[in-house]
């Protein structure tokens, strides 16, 4: 006979900080108090499952109808039937469409166009006064990026709209996973998704007026549709285009400020990166290359996207009577998996706490943790833009750092975590200098 797992007891309850307040703290206390752990949220019983054998458990074989949660079922009226939220039998063809596109190798046709959006966005940064938001600029370069890549199309007109729009749905998503998501949430997300609506409307207006020959995700979406394929039909490419700019455009923005705002706190590992950016690009390697040929380009990605995932809880729904880790689960008990929890415990990543890129260096790769690095999920439903993401930052990453002398402004930025996903609060305040001299050889092109 299993038993149901231990209990979060009331008196420790009362001392922790409400989850409302703090989720991931509140989720790290949780997970210091057993593998499998049960506590109640509102009317709600949950489980934070701890274990990276069980977690896997959980991502990879459970049914897909375990999907269904209060977020997203909120979220459902905005994202439609796009991936994320796609089900038996039509998930399968459609993620390959998507898929196809954003392996490693097909992702690098992009490698260009976010090396010109970049080197434009540093060229303007450093005729600025010296002082920037990271995190404000990034969300505007990652925007473009997203545009001109997936959608062949200029963001530059759309970027304040969306940005506002992301802004407000990702608002009324929050409230969803805090429990309070009354009919003042649903009538801003309804206008949020108006608005994202009509900006799809336009991009797909815009394209059929004047088809193009480029290998943008657009296109593949649009052949698809055209193909005849019922599962293509429909509001498909509607909802497909909005789930591409709303997953894949807060994340990665995110993950790419907190890498530059964490090197700019250690300017050791800056200078380490630029030297071998410099010496690679002295012997003829192309920026767009860079975060192939240079692979500390990418650890210092990998690291900060350990440190602070920024889904920094998953979950699932048991739609049966189960078992997980030798205890009962109810049906319909809500499965909390947290990447945060993961990522920081200390039986998995010594130091955990210690900002060390060497973690996932090549010659290491071996000494990595089994199930413990989930920032982009894990079994079939890992994130489809995975390839697309790390290529994005770790190329922003590596033109920063060879043109550009960050100095943290401030104490580390304040996180905010809504319990679905983790941002910056307010501004992430950088100085900027043009780097040392010597440090960009000629050929990196960043128009000073
Ligand atoms: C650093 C950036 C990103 C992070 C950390 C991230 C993280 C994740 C995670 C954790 C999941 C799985 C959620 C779950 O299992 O409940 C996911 C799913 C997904 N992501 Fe991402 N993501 C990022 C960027 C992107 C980008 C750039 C795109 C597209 C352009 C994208 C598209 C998707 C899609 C389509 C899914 C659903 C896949 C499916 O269910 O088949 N993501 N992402």
């Amino acid at each position: 006979m299993l038993s149901a797992p231990p209990r979060l007891s009331p008196d420790l309850v009362a001392t922790l900080p409400p989850y409302a307040s703090d989720p991931t703290r509140f989720l790290s206390l949780v997970a210091g108090q057993g593998d499998v752990v049960s506590y109640r949220f509102g009317q709600e019983e949950r489980v934070l499952v701890s274990d990276p054998a069980v977690v896997h458990e959980v991502l990879t074989a459970w049914p897909e109808e375990s999907r269904w949660t209060p977020i997203t079922r909120a979220a459902a009226p905005m994202l439609g039937d796009g991936l994320i939220l796609a089900g038996a039998p039509s998930w399968r063809p459609r993620r390959l469409v998507v898929q196809r596109e954003l392996t490693y190798r097909s992702v690098r046709r992009f490698a260009e166009a976010i090396v010109a959006n970049t080197e434009r966005a540093l060229g303007t940064w450093l005729r600025g006064d010296g002082d920037l938001d990271l995190q404000a600029e990034i969300g505007r370069l990652t925007l473009l990026n997203l545009g001109d890549t997936v959608f062949g199309a200029d963001f530059g007109a759309f970027a304040d709209v969306l940005l506002s729009t992301l802004r407000a749905s990702q608002v009324a998503i929050d409230a969803a996973m805090a429990g309070r998501f009354d009919e003042t949430e649903r009538q801003a997300l309804d206008e949020a998704t108006a608005r994202l609506d009509a900006v799809v409307q336009r991009l797909v207006d815009d394209r059929t007026v004047e088809p193009t020959t480029a290998a943008d995700l657009l296109s593949v979406l649009l052949e698809a549709r055209e193909s005849g394929d019922p599962v293509f039909a429909g509001s498909w490419l509607r909802d497909e285009a909005v789930m591409l700019i709303t997953a894949g455009h807060e994340t990665t923005a995110f993950t790419t400020t907190m890498a530059l705002r964490t090197l700019a706190g250690e300017p050791e590992t800056a200078q380490r990166l630029r030297s071998e950016l410099a010496a690679a690009v002295a012997r003829g390697v192309a920026p767009a290359q860079l975060a192939d040929e240079v692979p500390l380009t990418r650890q210092v990605v990998q690291e900060p996207l350990r440190l602070y995932p920024p889904l920094p809880a998953l979950h699932r729904t048991a739609v049966a009577d189960t078992e997980l880790g030798g205890h009962a689960i109810a049906a319909g008990t809500l499965v909390v998996v947290s990447p945060h929890v993961l990522q920081r415990d200390p039986r998995s990543w010594p130091e955990p706490e210690r900002f060390d890129p060497d973690r996932f260096a090549t010659e290491r790769r071996r000494e990595l943790p089994r199930h413990a690095y989930l920032p982009f999920g894990a079994g079939a439903r890992i994130c489809a833009g995975n390839h697309f993401a790390l290529l994005e930052s770790a190329l922003i990453v590596a033109l920063a750092t060879l043109r550009l002398d960050l100095d943290a402004r401030d104490g580390p930025p304040r996180l905010v975590d809504s319990g679905t996903a983790l941002r910056c609060a307010g501004t992430v305040p950088v100085a900027l200098r043009p780097a040392p001299a010597g440090a960009a050889p000629a050929g990196t092109g960043a128009a000073a």
